[in-house]
C-alpha cells in the first residue's frame, strides 16, 4: 500500500505535485485558500509526510492529528518559524526546508524594494496614473540615489551575501552585521550600533526567532539616519511594525520596503503601513517567480521522498536531523 503524504495546498507551482503523487497517495486540502488547522488536522490522520508552506502553521497538534506514522515535515520555504521544532524533535519527526534555490530570487525583490523606497517610485507611479501630470517641475517625486550608498546587511546567509552582490554593480559600500558568518570580500564585518549609525540603507535577512523577534524596534530606528531606508524581506516579526509606523510619519526615517509583515495574509484588513506614502509594500512575495517558486516544491518533494525512502534528508534544517529516530514500540502504538 502507498504510504499518505498530506499536502497543505493542492495546486503548486512546477511538477512537484505531480512527482509526488506518482510515488505516494497525495492528500491535499481542497480550494485554493489558507486551511484551517482543524482541516489540515482533520486530513492528516495517519500521513508519513506533510508538505507545507511557509506560513502554514505545523504545530503540535497537526503532528499528534497525524499519528505515529509521521515522518517529515517539509517545508517548500526557507524560513521555519511556522514549525514546532520541539514538538518534531521529540516526536522524532525530521523537518526540512528549502534553502539554496531561492536566494537570487529574493536578492532580485530586495533591490526592487530598494529602488522603489528610494526613489519613491509608488507614489510617482500613482500620481501618474492618477491624471495629475501636467508639468514637468524640478522639485517632484524627489528621493535618495542608491548608487554610492551604505548598504547594511542584517543578516549574511545566502540571501545576505546575493544581495551584497548587487549592491557592488550598484557602486555601495557594504556592511553586514551577522555573527555567525564566515567574512568574504564582498562586505565588512561591523557591530549592529555601527550597522544602523552608518547605513544608507538597512536590509534584513535574519530568520525569525526568540532572539530576532522585534529585532528592529524603537531604539533601532532611532539609531538610523533620518534619510535611511529600512528593507525586509525576512519575516514581518523581526520589525516592530508600529514603531516603524511612528518613524516614517514623524519623518524620523526616509522610508521603509516591506514585503513581510507582522500578520500574514493581510485580507482587506490593511495595515496601516500600506497606505504611507513613504512605504512599499508587497505581499510576501521575495522569491515569487515560476521557477523558484517550482525549484522550492521540487526541494520540499525531493526532501519527503528521501526520507520515506529511508535516505537522508538533503536539506533538514540547521542543526536539526535528516533521519526520522526510530519510534519506541509504545510510541508506534498511540
Ligand atoms: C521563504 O522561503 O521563507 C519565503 O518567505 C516563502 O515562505
Amino acid at each position: 500500500m502507498k504510504k499518505r503524504v498530506l499536502s497543505t495546498r493542492g495546486i503548486l507551482p512546477g511538477r512537484g505535485l505531480d512527482r509526488l503523487s506518482e510515488a505516494v497517495e497525495v492528500v491535499a486540502c481542497p480550494g485554493t485558500g489558507k486551511p484551517a488547522a482543524a482541516d489540515l488536522a482533520a486530513l492528516a490522520s495517519g500521513v508519513s509526510g506533510v508538505l507545507a508552506l511557509g506560513n502554514d502553521l505545523a504545530d503540535a497538534a497537526l503532528m499528534d492529528a497525524a499519528g505515529s506514522s509521521l515522518r517529515v515535515v517539509s517545508l517548500a520555504s526557507m524560513g521555519y518559524d511556522n514549525v514546532d521544532r520541539s514538538a518534531a524533535a521529540e516526536r522524532g519527526i525530521v523537518v526540512t526546508h528549502t534553502p539554496g534555490v531561492l536566494a537570487e530570487t529574493t536578492a532580485d525583490l530586495t533591490f526592487a524594494l530598494i529602488l522603489a523606497a528610494r526613489r519613491r517610485l509608488g507614489a510617482a507611479a500613482a500620481s501618474l496614473a492618477s491624471g495629475s501630470w501636467e508639468v514637468f517641475r524640478m522639485h517632484d517625486h524627489l528621493g535618495l540615489d542608491v548608487h554610492g550608498a551604505t548598504l547594511g546587511l542584517i543578516g549574511y546567509g545566502q540571501i545576505g551575501r546575493a544581495v551584497a552582490r548587487r549592491a557592488h554593480g550598484f557602486g555601495m559600500r557594504v556592511i553586514h552585521h551577522d555573527p555567525y558568518a564566515p567574512d568574504d570580500d564582498l562586505s565588512a564585518p561591523v557591530d549592529l550600533a555601527t550597522l544602523l549609525a552608518e547605513s544608507d540603507i538597512v536590509s534584513l535577512h535574519v530568520p525569525l526567532t526568540e532572539d530576532t523577534r522585534h529585532l528592529i524596534s524603537a531604539g533601532e530606528l532611532a539609531a538610523m539616519k533620518p534619510t535611511a531606508t529600512l528593507v525586509s524581506t525576512s519575516r514581518g516579526g523581526v520589525v516592530d511594525e508600529t514603531a516603524l509606523l511612528h518613524a516614517v510619519r514623524e519623518g524620523r526615517l526616509h522610508s521603509a520596503g516591506l514585503d513581510v509583515f507582522e500578520r500574514e495574509p493581510m485580507g482587506a484588513e490593511l495595515s496601516p503601513l500600506v497606505s504611507e506614502p513613504h512605504v512599499v509594500t508587497l505581499p510576501h512575495i521575495g522569491s515569487a517567480t515560476e521557477a523558484t517558486r517550482a525549484a522550492m516544491v521540487d526541494l520540499a518533494v525531493d526532501n519527503i521522498l528521501d526520507v520515506l525512502a529511508e535516505r537522508p534528508a538533503r536539506t533538514p534544517l540547521p542543526g536539526g536531523p535528516a533521519v526520522p529516530r526510530a519510534r519506541t514500540t509504545t510510541e508506534a502504538r498511540a
